[in-house]
């Protein structure tokens, strides 16, 4: 077998000090909310060391495809290493500093404690909710500053190489349904979009094409603005809206993206995103969802899929692990529907018939 090169060993050491620091991290403020506010501590299940070796095992693999993927030219190495970690760094004493109110809405049941200033009519009811316990939901510039520090030490530092996972598919259906199209003609939409680490990582792999991202958020808009928009590439267009009723004509982008909403919504408004992606692709238009694992092609994972939503407030995610995703897309007419799963996250490709 061949040596490892010198940047493999770097990213996977890269990996490996996210995956300790997120470990850490939970491990002391687990001990930490169990001493202060005990009623807090949620009722989970234990996880095996046969289940823990498991997890190790899937982590690696999805390492390993992530490394392969860079080394075929499916996008730069360089991805790999990206983040904003002098401002990460800056802003992870916050992460702590914001436990306490986490933990008193944990232990108060409080799931919707929002900004008072916002306008509640603008937003779908199933939207003003604290999901995961977030200061503000996701409606404030506070929440947006600590969301990505916070989903990477929640997935162990494999949130972005779990994002990453929709690149593949995405080219591989582009090529396939829209050989003749270049990269500069390609319009891609990334629906819920929050602060756009999707949107680079897709960016990376389409340096040219016309990239728009959409979400309910202007805070989290406003965050993905300053990572996407910093004058150094093309110009990503940033638009505030529901992905249910999107305000764009219908057959516009060649390709969808939809990263980890759909466990954020209720079954019906699963369907609506669905039609509307149906209405703004174009025919044979590539949609490309990725989100949490289900129990169906999963079940070894049920009791950490269980301890998710015990943990934090996640309220339509017992639901999403049991859905028929592949049927509500061929419902609403999608075809060539296939889906893979790589640690915690389950990737759809489908075509629009
Ligand atoms: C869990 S975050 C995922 C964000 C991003 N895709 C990522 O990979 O980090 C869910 C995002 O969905 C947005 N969202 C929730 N419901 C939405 C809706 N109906 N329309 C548009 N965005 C929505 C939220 O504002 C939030 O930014």
């Amino acid at each position: 077998m061949a040596e490892p090169s010198l940047a493999k060993i770097a990213y996977q050491t890269l990996q490996q000090g996210k995956g300790l620091v997120g470990i850490a991290h939970k491990e002391i403020s687990t001990k930490l909310m169990g001493f202060l506010v005990p009623e807090a501590i949620p009722d989970t299940s234990h996880i095996t060391k046969e289940l823990l070796f498991d997890l190790r095992k899937s982590i690696k693999d999805l390492e390993e495809i992530d490394w392969c993927d860079a080394e075929r030219g499916l996008y730069p190495k360089n991805l790999l290493f990206e983040a904003p970690w002098i401002e990460w760094f800056f802003k992870y004493p916050l992460v702590w500093l914001d436990m306490p109110s986490t933990w008193s809405r944990r232990k108060d049941r409080n799931i919707q404690d929002l900004p008072h200033s916002i306008n509640k009519e603008i937003y779908p009811d199933y939207y003003l909710q604290n999901f995961h316990h977030q200061t503000d939901g996701y409606l404030s510039d506070y929440s947006a500053s600590i969301y990505d520090i916070q989903v990477e030490i929640l997935f162990n530092g494999t949130a972005d190489a779990m994002r990453r996972r929709v690149i593949a598919p995405l080219k591989t259906e582009i090529n396939k349904y829209f050989p003749e199209t270049n990269d500069s003609s390609l319009k891609i939409l990334d629906l819920a979009t929050g602060t756009g680490r999707t949107l680079q990582q897709i960016r990376s792999a389409f340096p040219k094409s016309e990239l728009t991202g959409l979400d309910l958020s202007a805070s989290y808009l406003k965050q993905a603005s300053k990572y996407l928009n910093n004058g150094e590439n093309e110009l990503v267009q940033l638009i505030k809206g529901n992905a249910e009723r999107v305000p764009i004509l219908d057959q516009s982008f060649q390709a969808i993206t939809c990263v980890f909403l759909f466990h954020e919504l209720p079954g019906k408004a699963r369907d609506n995103v669905i039609k509307e992606c149906y209405r703004l692709l174009k025919p044979n238009g590539v949609l490309i969802l990725a989100d949490s694992i289900q129990l169906s092609d999963s079940p070894e994972f049920s009791s950490v899929l269980e301890n998710f939503h015990r943990i934090f407030h996640e309220p339509y995610y017992k639901n999403y692990i049991k859905d028929d995703i592949d049927l509500r897309l061929s419902l609403n007419g999608f075809k060539c529907i296939n889906s893979d799963s790589f640690f915690m996250t389950k990737v759809w490709s489908a075509i629009k018939a």
